[in-house]
């Protein structure tokens, strides 16, 4: 297609120099939302009579009779120009001459985008909000299942599964609310900012910004046109939301290895190997923690690309998009195959508790019982046990047997006095479900206080559920307002 828009001031093209610094390769998220603020300009135009109502009856009635799947132009520069090029040939220049009247591709590019942004950050919340329904699942079915609690990798004290999942569910709710934080600073509207200094020509930027569904305006026009800072919060917010996921991950993978065999995967997010036939490899959750860096990397770039560029509108932040895009759709998708993956989990209570015995991770709670009813000091008790351990691992005995012989000698050892502990309440203070009873911490591993939590979680996620109904609500409104007007024959009732 030979180009009617590229006006006079350039004479000569070359096609390999007009392939690279084309956007049409990755326009396709955008071409809707194109489509739909041309039309909310227009509308805004024929309101203010800078354009006659013939001029805007055909150009809308041109918008409207688009294809929702509109094919995009290979040869054109972009789909802002793809759109005007086609109205001009499909209705004549006298009247789709005006589309771009009091426009620019900048304002009109941005735009766009913070409307995909938009709807692709209520989609990465919904599938967010996923992966706590599933997580929520098994916390119910899991409070009382007892399991080590690692730092470093090493058994640390006992926990139960319920406690652990819910470090997860907590984190994807922080999350979520980073995901409601940006939506509401990337849901304003450059549109009226023109190229960057805004118009001579009447456009109404609050009337356009509702027509579009806006919750208010980027007011500085340079700053509408320049500012990429919603797109970088939005894969900010993704690259975070990937890191929590692909910790998730990466405990699954460990988890479903043969040394801990804690969890078997559903065979749906698991793969055999080509070789090997006995082989069930969790090749979905290797891939969400792989992408992960993914969007790291998209992140990475856009801040690089972005770093550095002068006011306002530079070609540069054209390669910022694709990242956008990338970023949003492999986390929306890593989400919503944790979400599955997880509700598929089957988890094996006798091997994790059985992984516990003889781990020694009691021994946190023979201090503290030291220290309460035998009024030694805490550094004293710590020194105890940790003899007591010692020589537990040494001499091949459990830690009960161990102090049950012992600890007269070793307290004597170390403060100077003859402790004597009573038997049963020896064993009771090594049993690791009998201990995490005794946690009386908010947010600790008590199977009372996760359930207390649990209930909290269930309002999160009813509260998650509901902001995004709402806001989808209210963007299909606006949608549906837009539409209603532009198939509104009066020009006058438009308004
Ligand atoms: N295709 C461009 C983008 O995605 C918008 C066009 C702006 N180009 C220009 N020469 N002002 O950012």
């Amino acid at each position: 297609m030979s180009n009617i828009l590229r006006g006079s001031r350039v004479k000569r093209s070359s096609k390999r120099a007009n392939d690279f610094i084309s956007s049409i390769g990755f326009d396709s998220p955008i071409t809707k939302h194109v489509v739909s603020i041309n039309m909310a300009h227009m509308l805004a135009l024929v309101r203010s009579k800078e354009v006659t109502p013939e001029v805007a009856s055909a150009c809308l009635a041109f918008l409207d009779g688009l294809p929702p799947d509109l094919q995009l132009d290979p040869s054109t520069e972009d789909v802002h120009h793809m759109i005007e090029q086609q109205a001009i040939r499909a209705i004549g220049m006298e009247t789709a001459g005006y589309m771009n009247f009091g426009k620019s591709r900048n304002d009109q590019v941005s735009t766009a985008i913070r409307m995909q942004a938009r709807s692709r950050l209520l989609d990465l919340a919904e599938a967010l909000t996923k992966v706590q329904v599933s997580l929520a699942g098994q916390i119910r079915k899991r409070k009382t299942t007892i399991m080590p609690g690692y730092t470093h990798l090493q058994h640390a004290q006992p926990v139960t599964l319920a406690h652990h999942l819910q470090s997860h569910f907590d984190a994807i709710q922080r999350d979520i609310g980073r995901v409601t934080d940006a939506y509401a600073r990337v849901n304003k509207s450059p549109m009226g900012a023109a190229a960057l200094a805004g118009t001579s020509v009447r456009v109404d930027r609050e009337y356009v910004a509702s027509l579009l569904g806006f919750d208010g305006l980027v007011e500085n026009a340079m700053d509408a046109v320049s500012s990429r800072d919603f797109a970088l919060e939005s894969t900010s917010v993704a690259a975070i939301a990937m890191v929590d996921l692909s910790r998730m991950a990466e405990e699954l993978i460990l988890w479903s290895s043969t040394e801990f065999g804690f969890v078997e995967l559903g065979d749906e997010y698991s793969a055999t190997s080509s070789i090997m036939p006995q082989k069930k490899n969790p090749v979905v959750a290797e891939t969400v923690r792989a992408k992960s860096g993914t969007v790291l990397g998209a992140l990475t770039g856009m801040f690089a690309i972005s770093k550095s560029l002068p006011n306002s509108y530079n070609l540069d932040l054209q390669e910022v998009t694709p990242h956008l895009w990338k970023a949003l759709d492999d986390t929306i998708e890593s989400a919503t195959l944790m979400a599955e993956m997880l509700a598929s989990a089957r988890f094996d209570e006798g091997r994790l508790a059985g992984s516990l015995s003889s781990d020694m991770s009691t021994a946190t709670e023979l201090a503290n019982h030291l220290v309460e009813r035998y009024g030694v000091p805490f550094r004293q008790a710590h020194a105890i046990v940790g003899e007591l351990v010692r020589s537990s691992v040494e001499k091949g005995r459990t830690l009960e047997q161990n102090a049950s012989r012992n600890l007269g000698e070793v307290s004597k050892k170390i403060t100077g006095k003859l402790l004597k502990i009573d038997k049963d309440d020896l064993q009771s203070v090594l049993d690791a479900l009998k201990t995490l009873k005794l946690i009386g911490s908010a947010g600790g591993s008590n199977p009372l206080l996760v359930s207390r939590l649990l209930l909290r979680d269930s309002k999160s996620v009813e509260q998650n559920k509901s902001w995004i109904a709402r806001s989808r609500a209210s963007l299909d409104l606006a949608d549906e307002r837009l539409k209603k007007l532009v198939r509104t024959k009066d020009n006058e009732v438009r308004t």
